[in-house]
């Protein structure tokens, strides 16, 4: 007998969040001078989504970034990402998890100097122990607009080539999350055109969930929603921005009541 409102036995259930976030609090330093970086932040994102995450310096967002990502670990809150829950396991297998699942991109591209594009490409891969497939990595390669410059190394590129090199080794595994912080800070305003197409490409063809962090409206109003963040907690959250609307909220975040999302 099936009971209303139990699932039958066959029926998955929906899909998980793409990513969830309890309570989350992070704090740096010592008792005597620690400062609070995230204060509690709860939050959800659905599949396929493309997230910008904005506020003043110092407002925690590259620690939420990190947190979510599974690069630092909260103090206390819960993270899931894609369903499976980070906090909690050992170091091992999250290591693993993250390098299966989640991909980021640096503001300063983190590429290794003395490897080439197409190495860099796929340092996940060799990471993780996975094969590595010659024509896939041209094809991710050629996507990002840099399939003739496979053996070329990272001094021998521009700062937007840099960043696409870093987008297509955040792409190389497939994950189901990719979290930027600021991938467009050190770019001019073309390049930054070319590094945002390429994410909103990886939400809106292969279906992707994008968390970016931006200080530019511009760059924000390519997301599906904006989340703003002031003195580590959640303040608000805005759809379908425009850059104009954007800006108008940063400019009075002050005066917004923290609100849950
Ligand atoms: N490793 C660390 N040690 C000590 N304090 C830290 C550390 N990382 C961050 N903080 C502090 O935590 C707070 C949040 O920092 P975070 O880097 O997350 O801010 P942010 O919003 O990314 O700022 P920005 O826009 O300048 O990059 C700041 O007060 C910062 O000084
Ligand atoms: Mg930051």
């Amino acid at each position: 007998m099936v009971r209303t409102g139990t699932r039958r036995d066959h029926d998955p259930g929906p899909a998980p969040e793409a990513l969830r976030l309890v309570k989350v609090t992070k704090s740096y330093g010592t008792a005597d001078s620690s400062v609070t970086a995230l204060d509690g932040v709860t939050l959800g994102l659905e599949r396929g989504t493309f997230t910008a995450v904005m506020g003043p310096s110092g407002s925690g967002k590259s620690t939420l970034l990190q947190c979510a990502a599974g690069l630092d670990r909260p103090d206390s809150g819960i993270v899931r990402v894609d369903g499976t829950e980070l906090t909690g396991g050992s170091e091992t297998e999250l290591t693993k998890f993250r390098r299966g699942r989640i991909g980021f991109v640096f503001q300063q591209y983190n590429l290794l100097e003395t490897l080439t594009v197409a190495q860099n490409t796929v340092l996940p891969l060799r990471l993780a122990g996975r094969r590595v497939d010659r024509k896939r990595v041209r094809e991710i390669l050629t996507a990002v607009g840099l399939g003739d410059r496979l053996g070329h190394r990272p001094d021998q590129l521009s700062g937007g080539q840099r960043q696409r090199v870093a987008i297509a080794r955040a792409l190389v595994t497939e994950p189901r999350v990719i979290f930027a912080d600021e991938p467009t800070g050190a770019l001019d305003t073309r390049s930054a055109r070319e590094v945002l197409t390429l994410l909103q490409q990886a939400v809106r063809v292969h279906g992707r969930t994008v968390v970016m962090v931006t200080h530019d409206p511009v760059a924000a109003s390519w997301a599906d929603s904006v989340l703003f963040l002031a003195d580590g907690r959640l303040a608000g959250r805005l759809d379908a921005p425009t850059a104009d609307a954007v800006a108008e909220r940063l400019a009075h975040l002050g005066d917004i009541v923290t609100a849950g999302v």
